[in-house]
């Protein structure tokens, strides 16, 4: 289980089925498999915005992620090109924001030399792709102005380096950049397996889920997640609202949380959710006890309060019995979504709440419910935790799942679902 795991070292891609179509409304992606690739070099689309402390490859789940697809062209004979974006260097290059310590994880992970160039497009760009070099990566995408702006000439440029396109980079996909949706538009293109089970992965649950479906928010900030919420009201049989965000939602029923987080400009907005939530008799379980604390730091003074008495202090995780409940609701259920932690997870005291709902999908997922923990925070969690086995489906992507959760189209899949429908 969790994301698709390659052999390290080996040059064997796991093989996936052929992508279909996701649900009954929804248009093909065109798949990897249907794409012309042999003795061909092919333009691939992955995210590997990895986290560089140090100038070290950090937790480089999103760089495992890429290699079956890479490996599967690589056995049909293809040449790569691979590209990605690093960070947000906004059209300029910054030396830390470098792709190379990322290509040399992707070649320990393939077993092949990868020639990281150091420009995106130009003639040294062009001279590395018309060579017989199997994998080659480009430069990081976002050095380049035209990338963000989507600017025909910058993806004509792109486009010119390859004969085929194959987007894999799921967790980019709600950008609507030039390697995203303008080289789609020029390249014969086809989605990877990552993107491709992402996308089928995600939509099964918000469109066809096994009942009943949970889903489990957490985060500081309610205002991220009011989207989510929203749509999410429609679809499941209950939410469990923890972290941050839930001293919003309990401010609107009137209670009192101290010094904890609380968007007060949103209270409005979340008294119409939950509204709707409960025209639906959708039930939303939300904390009933916490850690309080003084300060949100390591150290500093905290305890179990109920939700009346938290005082002067400031929730930084649910308590123990909201654990219980929560992993109640979670176990009983045939489906799950998990995005976001329930308190500051990154702090060990306040660590558990986070953990006892990692440990319920745990035990909803050994019990055969579909589990899918989704956003980075949920994958650093369970990361952290060593966990990450815990769902049937460990999202790579951020702001690219949640926008999807919204009920959004993502502009990365949309290009590629209509070039699926006039191949
Ligand atoms: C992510 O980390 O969520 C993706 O790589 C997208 O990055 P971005 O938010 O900088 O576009």
């Amino acid at each position: 289980m969790g994301i698709l795991q390659p052999s390290r070292g080996s040059h064997r891609a796991r093989r996936l089925p052929p992508v279909t179509i996701f649900s009954d409304h929804r248009a093909a992606l065109r798949g990897l498999d249907q794409l012309d690739v042999a003795d061909k070099r092919v333009l691939v689309r992955c995210d590997l915005n990895v986290p560089l402390p140090d100038g070290k490859l950090g937790d480089d789940l999103r760089v495992r992620a890429a290699v079956p697809t890479l490996q599967a062209l690589l056995e049909r004979g293809a040449h790569l090109a691979v590209c990605s974006h690093l960070g947000r260097p906004k059209g300029k290059v910054v030396e830390e924001l470098r792709l190379a310590p990322v290509g040399e994880r992707l070649s320990e992970l393939l077993g092949i030399e990868v020639d990281a160039l150091d420009e995106v497009v130009g003639d040294k760009a062009a001279a590395a792709c018309a060579s017989d070099a199997r994998v080659v990566l480009l430069e990081n995408l976002r050095f380049e102005p035209g990338e963000e702006r989507n600017d025909p000439t910058f993806s004509a440029a792109l486009a010119g380096l390859a004969e085929a396109y194959v987007d894999d980079a799921f967790g980019a996909a709600h950008r609507a950049h030039a390697s995203i949706v303008g080289v789609a538009e020029l390249l014969p293109s086809a989605a990877g397996y990552l993107l491709a089970d992402e996308v089928e992965k995600l939509e099964r649950l918000l469109h066809s889920p096994e009942r009943p479906f949970v889903a489990v928010l957490g985060g500081a900030k309610v205002s991220d997640k009011l989207s989510v919420i929203a749509n999410l009201v429609d679809k499941v049989d209950a939410l469990c609202v923890g972290g941050a965000m839930a001293f919003t939602l309990l401010v609107a029923q009137g209670h009192q949380v101290g010094r904890s987080l609380v968007e007060r400009d949103r209270i409005d907005e979340v008294r119409e959710v939950m509204a709707s939530a409960a025209s639906r008799d959708v039930e939303i379980h939300l904390p009933v006890d916490v850690i309080a604390a003084d300060a949100p730091t390591k150290g500093a003074d905290h305890r179990t309060a109920s939700i009346a008495d938290i005082g002067d202090q400031m929730g930084v995780d649910v308590g123990p019995e909201t654990s219980r409940l929560f992993g109640d609701v979670i176990e009983q259920a045939r489906a799950v979504l998990w995005n976001g932690p329930m308190g500051i997870f990154e702090i060990q005291p306040y660590s558990h709440g986070t953990q006892a709902v990692a440990e319920a999908v745990a035990r909803a997922t050994g019990k055969g419910a579909f589990t899918v923990a989704g956003g980075g925070d949920s994958a650093a969690a369970l990361a952290q935790l060593g966990m990450t086995d815990a769902v049937s489906h460990l999202s790579t992507g951020g702001g690219a799942s949640l926008e999807l959760l919204e009920g959004k189209e993502l502009p990365g899949v949309a290009v590629l679902r209509k070039k699926g429908e006039t191949p």
